[in-house]
């Protein structure tokens, strides 16, 4: 089956074919991909405006979408099925996609599946790096997934496909959020993770003592505002005698090197730990990180590295990292396939909703 996948919970409008047979295990290919970023235009704000993001997926929509399909060789004929992220994510971002994909749906009587953006990051492990190259990395259950995003850090069991439990999430920032905001403290710009990443590698990790938050408790919750405020004090502290102008003042490179490496180790080892405690408490098979932080070397390296013997571990292709719209095809037609009433999904353009916020159990 051909499945066409569009996403617009965020700052990318994104499409992709995809086409896989009707069965879990079947291997899957990615016919086209496009992703269209907002990058430029929220720059300059520090961070994503939503009803500005709204307006540019507005625009921008209806030429990716083609593009995708003609990409594939394909009309609207050959898909059977239409996938789109109806949440969690912004809200005037969300409605462009959505209305759009009901639109489509209706005109061209075809199925559609309502698909959360955390679940397309799920199974952005199973996607080949190539476009046209059948991928058969399948999940082995049960198995543990560490989310983590810019709006998003969990650890979730998936017991089976399109079956989750969350087991801990953050109580305040998401790890992405604090990768971001250290940036703008340091004036790296935004998204401040890759330009953080890098620097990292030049800095000295053990340069300054940073807390590791929720480190010692039992449960599988995380916490990163301290760490980001840890890292604002240790600033102001820092800012004489300087070339780089961030928020908080100026500072030398070795300065904003040694912070990012210092403050990239703590989220790392809070991260790194929690899950490999989580994957003894569960006994879980496969254990994988997504979302745009899992394109974090260190992160991807670490967790890697830490786990127990005999783990099946799962990391994306860097290219499928951030947000895109064949994770979000890929998720759908697990759904689809999972479904015994297909009926449910020729109704959808009539109930299909908005959910900002939708965690995984909800499912
Ligand atoms: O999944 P994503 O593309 O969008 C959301 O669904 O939120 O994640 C974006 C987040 C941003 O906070 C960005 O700074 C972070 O992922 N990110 C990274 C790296 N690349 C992107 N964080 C750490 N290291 C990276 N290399
Ligand atoms: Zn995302």
């Amino acid at each position: 089956m051909k499945i066409l996948g569009i996403e617009t919970s965020c700052d990318e409008t994104a499409s992709s074919v995809i086409e896989l047979a009707e069965d879990h295990n079947a291997p899957v290919t990615v016919l086209s991909s496009l992703v269209s970023s907002q990058v430029t235009l929220h720059q300059q704000y520090g961070g994503v405006v939503p009803h500005l993001a709204g307006l540019a997926h507005q625009q921008n929509i209806d030429p990716v979408v083609s593009k995708a399909l003609e990409d594939a060789h394909f009309s609207y004929d050959d898909i059977d099925i239409i996938a789109v992220t109806s949440g969690p994510g912004l809200a005037p971002a969300l409605r462009v996609g959505v209305q759009y994909a009901k639109e489509k749906a209706k005109e061209f009587k075809k199925p559609l599946v309502a698909t959360n953006h955390l679940e397309g990051h799920i199974y952005s492990v199973c996607l080949h790096k190539e476009l046209n190259i059948p991928s058969d990395i399948t999940i082995s259950f049960p198995a543990l997934f560490l989310v983590v995003s810019g709006g998003h850090t969990e650890l979730v069991m998936m017991k089976d496909h399109c079956q989750y439990e969350s087991v801990g999430q953050t109580l305040d920032d998401a790890v992405g959020e604090a990768y971001d905001k250290v940036a703008k403290m340091l004036g790296l710009g935004y998204p401040g993770g890759p330009v953080v990443d890098k620097r990292a590698l030049l800095g000295n990790p053990l340069a300054y003592e940073f807390p590791r938050p929720l480190l010692a408790s039992k449960d599988y919750n995380f916490s990163f505002s301290g760490l980001k405020t840890a890292v604002l004090y240790k600033l102001r502290g820092q800012n004489q005698g300087a070339i780089r102008k961030g928020q908080e003042g100026e500072y030398t490179d070795e300065v904003v090197n040694d912070i990012c490496a210092s403050f990239q180790q703590a989220a790392v080892d809070v991260l790194v730990r929690k899950t490999v405690r989580a994957v003894k408490q569960y006994e879980v098979k496969t254990v994988g990180v997504v979302g745009g932080v899992s394109a974090n070397r260190m992160l991807r390296e670490s967790l890697g590295n830490a786990l127990p013997a005999g783990i099946h571990y799962l990391i994306p292709q860097l290219k499928w990292t951030g947000d895109n719209a064949a994770m979000i095809a890929l998720a759908g037609a697990h759904h689809w396939i999972k479904e015994k009433n297909k009926q449910k999904f020729w109704e959808t353009h009539q109930t299909i909703d908005l959910r900002s916020s939708w965690p995984l159990n909800d499912l």
